[in-house]
């Protein structure tokens, strides 16, 4: 029994990422405007056309705080780790001491791994050839392993989608399930876990999530409705009606999705306010990446007048091995982690001011906190902006 386990465990060790180049016909989502220009200009708003170095700054100054601390790897090799998921068609899936050791002195210009890294065919991100050439999911490999390390891609030029009997004049199409009826195992392959360079589990949103109702493209996406996948004209000279989803991949980045996210009940008890939070999705909030934070303001007036305001702060603080306030993927460990479990609640007290007799109670989200925006010194508004969720009034 042993022996068989010991076997299987290195049949897994062995799966290593398969590397697909893409024809240039496909290689970008230009490509797929002609037919499908509504999908692209949904798509191209989201922010998994932001996902590379180049176009999200949190994620660069990310990358590049990690490669000032830890001292031995490159930026490149930084990047490289970082692509698995965040551009998993990347050309190198690896580096090596060795290749860190020529990157230090920058002898890497002409390299596999600079020329990978600069390619143009991973500059969009997680884009249409991302999604729609993986072939098979490999589910039975260590859940570490995710984005390129847990797929095969299809031959270029094959688009797996969710119509059994589509046809296309530009591209062969084969149907899967992770595309039709078992969409969140897609999603899967890289909104799971993630784990930081000290071997820390800082994101594990697979195990958390509540199966069972809806599915992440529901909600994320849209539900199904009726449209065209592709606007060009069959042989009856008609384009073909179709159920589609929207593109858009909104979430936490995009306002409207906040408003009305969690559920605020307000009450005064002996202790103070009892302000509690709802959370009816079926994972938590805040979830996903670290760092992300909720706000509870409650501003007292008195007659009309603002008196005192109360700030509640939920979110996760990151600890590095020098024992230092850090990014998630530096940290060891994380540290007042409170975030509101799917289909769950908790209460927060906070001391009602006196002389107040009314209060107005703001809840909403940021997605950086005061702590991780200062290490990496963020710019963009948008990482403070606080995205309103609810307001509530209690006279008191
Ligand atoms: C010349 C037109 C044309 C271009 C360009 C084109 N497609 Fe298509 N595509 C189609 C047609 C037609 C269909 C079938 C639509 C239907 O049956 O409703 C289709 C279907 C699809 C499907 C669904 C397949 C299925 O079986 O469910 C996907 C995914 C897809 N295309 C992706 C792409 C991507 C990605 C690109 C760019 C790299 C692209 N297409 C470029 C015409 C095109
Ligand atoms: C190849 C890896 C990968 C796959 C597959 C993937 N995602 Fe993502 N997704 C990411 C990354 C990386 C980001 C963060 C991009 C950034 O902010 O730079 C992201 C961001 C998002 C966001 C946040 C957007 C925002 O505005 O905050 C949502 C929502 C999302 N993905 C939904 C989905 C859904 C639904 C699926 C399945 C249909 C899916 N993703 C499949 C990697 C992936
Ligand atoms: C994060 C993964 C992801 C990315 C990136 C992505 N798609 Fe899709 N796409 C899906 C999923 C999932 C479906 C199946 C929706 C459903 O359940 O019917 C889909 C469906 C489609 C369909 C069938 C019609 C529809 O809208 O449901 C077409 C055509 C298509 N995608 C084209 C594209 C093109 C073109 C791009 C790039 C601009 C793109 N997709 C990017 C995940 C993705
Ligand atoms: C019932 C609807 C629903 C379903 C199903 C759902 N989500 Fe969400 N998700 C939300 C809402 C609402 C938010 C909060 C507003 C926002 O960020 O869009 C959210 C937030 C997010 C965020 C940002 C997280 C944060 O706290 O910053 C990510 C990433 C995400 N969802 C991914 C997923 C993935 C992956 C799945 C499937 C495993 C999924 N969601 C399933 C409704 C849903
Ligand atoms: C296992 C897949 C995976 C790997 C590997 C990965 N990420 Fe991500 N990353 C994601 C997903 C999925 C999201 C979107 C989650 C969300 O929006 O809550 C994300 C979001 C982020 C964000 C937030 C971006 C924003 O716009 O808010 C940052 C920063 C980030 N990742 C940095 C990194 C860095 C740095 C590395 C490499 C050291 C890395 N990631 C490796 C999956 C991954």
């Amino acid at each position: 029994m042993k022996l068989l386990l010991l076997l299987a465990l290195m049949g897994l060790n062995i799966y290593a990422a398969q590397v697909v180049q893409v024809a240039d016909k496909y290689k970008d989502s230009t490509k797929c405007k002609a037919c499908h220009n509504h999908i692209v200009t949904q798509w191209d708003n989201s922010w998994h056309a932001r996902s590379h170095y180049d176009n999200d700054e949190y994620l660069q100054k990310t990358i590049d705080y990690v490669a000032r601390k830890e001292s031995g790897k490159s930026l490149n090799t930084i990047k490289v780790e970082c692509a698995a998921c965040h551009n998993p068609r990347i050309s190198v899936t690896s580096t090596t001491s060795e290749y860190d050791a020529i990157a230090a002195l920058k002898l890497d210009k002409d390299s596999a791994v600079n020329k990978a890294i600069n390619s143009d065919r991973i500059s969009e991100g997680i884009n249409c050839v991302v999604c729609h050439n993986i072939d098979q999911i490999h589910d039975n490999l260590p859940d570490t392993k995710r984005g390129i390390n847990r797929v095969d891609w299809m031959p270029s030029g094959t688009m797996t989608g969710p119509y059994g009997d589509a046809k296309s004049p530009y591209h062969k199409v084969q149907q899967r399930d992770f595309m039709d009826t078992n969409p969140n195992q897609l999603c899967f392959v890289c909104h799971a876990n993630d784990t930081s360079e000290e071997g820390h589990r800082f994101i594990d949103m697979q195990s958390e999530f509540k199966s069972g109702g809806k599915q992440c493209v529901d909600c994320h996406m849209s539900p199904r409705k009726d449209g065209v996948a592709a606007t060009i004209r069959d042989a009856s000279g008609q384009a073909h009606k179709r159920l589609i989803r929207d593109h858009g991949f909104i979430g936490g980045h995009i306002e409207k999705m906040w408003n009305g996210a969690l559920k605020v009940d307000v009450s005064k008890s002996s202790r103070g306010l009892e302000v509690t939070l709802t959370n009816p999705q079926p994972h938590a909030i805040p979830s996903g990446f670290g760092a992300r934070e909720i706000l509870i303001e409650a501003q007292y007036l008195s007659s009309g007048k603002n008196i005192k305001n109360e700030v509640v702060s939920l979110t996760n603080h990151y600890i590095s091995r020098h024992n230092k306030p850090t990014v998630p993927h530096l940290a060891v460990k994380t540290v007042e982690s409170i975030s509101i479990p799917a289909e769950g609640s908790k209460s927060f007290s906070i001391p009602i001011a006196s002389g107040s007799d009314q209060v107005i109670i703001s809840v909403s989200y940021r997605l950086v906190n005061d702590e991780v925006r200062g290490i990496l010194d963020l710019k963009d508004p948008l990482w403070s902006k606080k995205m309103i969720i609810k307001q509530v009034k209690l006279k008191l």
